[in-house]
């Protein structure tokens, strides 16, 4: 069968489905999203995020990239970051990576992928920042999950420099802000980090908002 004409085809037997379990479902999902997270995850199709948490669609805002990065200069995710935690006041940012990444992979290879380069720059950074410590393991898998774990960190520490966050820590008390990864060969999320509302931040990255 037609790829795409099997996805318009899944499409209507999972609405069709979900009206028959409640028929009011889609006017009361059309109605608001009130999602407690923000989930930030990687772009691979290994990874989707409402299944391997089992969430349902409202429940879960959600911004995926290449091995998941928080980058001061992204736009994009900025709105994203900016939209769920000061409008719709998500109680938890997600930073989920997953072991085997290839975004990670490219960043640990000296090979050139072209523009892609210049995104996992990102990742080379916190690389080069531990390098004794990725270098120091031998097999290669390993090494590669060690960095996806110290990226996800870096990760949760850039959404702690952000004034999005450092504001809303102030305000709101909230959000909490996890580091998690993603295992691709059992299903299961392992917790790496969590930095609660008002974590103390280097005073290189601080922001004053008490007046
Ligand atoms: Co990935």
């Amino acid at each position: 069968m037609d790829k795409i004409k099997k996805i318009f085809l899944e499409n209507k037997a999972w609405a069709q489905s979900k009206v028959e379990a409640d028929k009011d479902y889609f006017s009361k999902m059309a109605r608001d999203q009130k999602p407690e997270y923000l989930w930030i995850g990687c772009s691979d199709s290994r990874v989707p995020p409402s299944e391997i948490t089992n969430t349902d669609p409202g429940e879960m805002f959600v911004h995926r990239n290449i091995a998941n990065l928080v980058v001061h200069t992204d736009l994009n995710f900025l709105s994203v970051l900016q939209y769920a935690v000061e409008h719709l006041k998500v109680r938890h940012v997600i930073v989920c990576g997953h072991y085997n990444c290839g975004g990670v992979k490219a960043a640990i290879s000296h090979q050139s992928l072209g523009l892609i380069d210049n995104w996992v720059r990102n990742i080379e950074d916190t690389y080069f920042s531990h390098k004794v410590e990725v270098d120091s393991v031998k097999d290669e898998v390993q090494k590669v999950n060690r960095l996806v774990e110290l990226s996800v960190i870096a990760q949760v520490r850039n959404l702690a420099h952000t004034s999005i966050i450092q504001k809303a820590w102030h305000g709101l008390n909230q959000p909490f802000v996890h580091g998690w990864v993603y295992d691709i060969n059992t299903g299961l999320i392992k917790q790496l980090i969590t930095l609660e509302p008002g974590t103390n931040i280097d005073s290189a990255y601080r922001y004053d908002f008490s007046h």
